[in-house]
């Protein structure tokens, strides 16, 4: 007899710990979830199970990840129900179900996930047993859904961004269904904890620890795929990074949207920093890391916290986006190029070895040459670590579409090519001023190029190369920082003592 479990009498936390082959799928599906989810998890487990019979091998799935570190995460949510409803995971895309987890905040990410699916049409009418999924944040926009049902019939299944959690539920339905599968939720309140993750890394992890944007700032799509601002109970948070602490993981990247505002909508409210200390708390977890910080409410608080921290790494993305306060207003950023600046300059003041990175849009409809100059000035006095740079794309939708003083093409890049040597002159002086120290580094991977070298990265994210073995992996170490190749160091792991080498 192998179906005596009943997963409505299970707790939440001891669900990944239940043997799916046991579950009774006779019975009516739990209507509470993560239980629900375990169901079809169950179920799905004897679909995959007959098809690989069917087709002679273990099902394989690939699950592609375009856009940011949210992302990258809720792959790993995907890929934790993939391994859990026996598919085999690979990288590679001639796989029997591939997934893209896409991303929309620019057109070309779309155009991107266009191409490839051709390719992947390609590969299904060699392999008919082969399935294809879309979901991310491409999928929330009605017009990318028309487009798909016109004329790409050939994908199986597509959900969203507010419906991730049901994947499991989803997969069923796909496996049950002829013809495409398609759910789209225009946003949720609800957060379901507790489901499988598989993780890409075992000595580091994202944790999401707030969803969605209530920003609105006019160029950006994301409040309109990804929804209001949700964020997680703090316990709960807590109590999956002492799980990932005891599983191995010695870093975490606590991510959102606008961590600053974490907090504001709980129950029991609580500020992101307050969060913060609670997460330095865990013993055996040595680095936090957060993404992304909005420069309107990074509060004073949230300095000192950073500044007393043993763990907290010296590393703030701070989104400029324009340095041209007539911009950023048009902009709805809520903060003038003065007030970046006096931030900025408050941060260095406080931890003057805080490295900071930023991202900057040029094109932003009614930009003049002189806007872009602001931009440079900015760029100048605060000497990024780092700058990612973008085209100002248009969303369909956003209230900059609709502003009709767009930016022509050519003037665009002539502002961005400026704006760009800038960055990277900056960038390289202030990576070169490590030169000669040693500082502690996370030995993140052996070398893609030479195998006798390890990749890591320093408190402040400075990527270095140097060389060991690959046990060292996962491993914190100090490393003497020798030669400085523009945005990387190549270094070796010093034997002095390391007591001033940080985090
Ligand atoms: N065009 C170009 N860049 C954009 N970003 C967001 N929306 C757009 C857009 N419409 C950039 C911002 C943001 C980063 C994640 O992407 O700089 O910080
Ligand atoms: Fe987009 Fe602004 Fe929200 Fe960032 S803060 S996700 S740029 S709306």
């Amino acid at each position: 007899m192998n179906s005596h479990i009943n997963l409505k009498n299970i707790m939440p936390e001891q669900l990944k710990h239940t043997d799916l082959d046991r579950v009774d799928v006779h019975c009516s599906p739990p209507d509470f979830e993560p239980q629900r989810q375990y169901y079809f998890m169950a179920k799905c487990r004897q679909y995959v199970k007959e098809e690989s019979e069917r087709v002679g091998h273990i099902l394989t799935a690939s699950v592609i990840t375009f856009g940011c570190q949210m992302n990258a995460r809720d792959s790993e949510k995907l890929s934790g129900i993939l391994e859990a409803v026996g598919y085999e995971l690979t990288e590679c895309e001639e796989a029997d179900f591939v997934i893209y987890n896409t991303c929309t905040v620019r057109d070309n990410a779309n155009q991107r996930v266009y191409g490839r699916l051709g390719h992947l049409n390609s590969l299904k009418k060699r392999n008919p047993h082969m399935r294809i999924a879309l979901c991310g944040c491409m999928t929330q926009e009605p017009s990318v859904i028309e487009k798909l049902r016109r004329s790409y019939r050939f994908v199986d299944l597509i959900f969203g961004t507010h419906n991730i959690f049901k994947f499991a539920e989803l997969l069923c339905d796909m496996f049950e269904a002829e013809g495409m599968t398609v759910d789209i939720w225009e946003d949720t309140t609800q957060i379901v904890e507790d489901l499988p993750v598989e993780r890409k890394y075992p000595f580091r992890s994202g944790i999401n620890i707030m969803f969605g944007c209530n920003n609105f700032c006019s160029y950006c799509i994301v409040p309109y795929v990804r929804g209001r601002e949700r964020s997680r109970e703090p316990g709960e948070i807590l109590r999956e990074i002492r799980e990932l602490v005891s599983d191995g993981v010695v870093e975490v990247m606590l991510l959102g949207q606008n961590v600053n505002s974490y907090g504001k909508n709980l129950k029991n409210p609580m500020s992101f920093a307050q969060l913060l200390k609670e997460v330095e708390k865990i013993e055996g977890l040595k680095r936090i890391r957060f993404m992304t910080s909005h420069p309107k409410d990074l509060s004073d608080e949230l300095i000192q916290v950073m500044k007393e921290s043993e763990k907290i790494c010296r590393h703030l993305h701070l989104p400029l986006q324009s340095g041209s306060t007539r911009i950023l207003k048009a902009m709805n950023r809520k903060y003038t190029k003065e007030q970046y600046l006096e931030l900025v300059e408050k941060i260095r003041r406080e931890i003057p070895d805080m490295a900071i990175t930023t991202d900057i849009i040029v094109g932003f409809p009614g930009e003049t040459p002189e806007d872009v100059e602001e931009t440079i000035d900015v760029v100048r006095r605060v000497r990024y670590d780092n700058a990612f740079t973008f085209i100002y794309s248009r969303r369909t939708g956003t209230p900059a579409a609709a502003m009709g003083n767009q930016v022509p093409e050519d003037v665009v890049k002539e502002g961005f090519d400026r704006l760009l040597k800038v960055v990277q002159d900056t960038a390289r002086e202030r990576v070169a001023e490590l030169s000669g120290q040693i500082h502690r580094a996370l030995a993140e991977e052996v070398n893609g190029q030479d195998p006798a070298y390890l990749t890591g990265r320093l408190s402040n994210n400075t990527i270095v190369h140097f060389k060991g073995d690959k046990s060292l992996i996962g491993k914190i170490l100090p490393v003497y920082l020798k030669e400085c190749h523009g945005f990387y160091y190549i270094g070796e792991i010093s034997q002095e003592n390391t007591e001033k080498a940080g985090v």
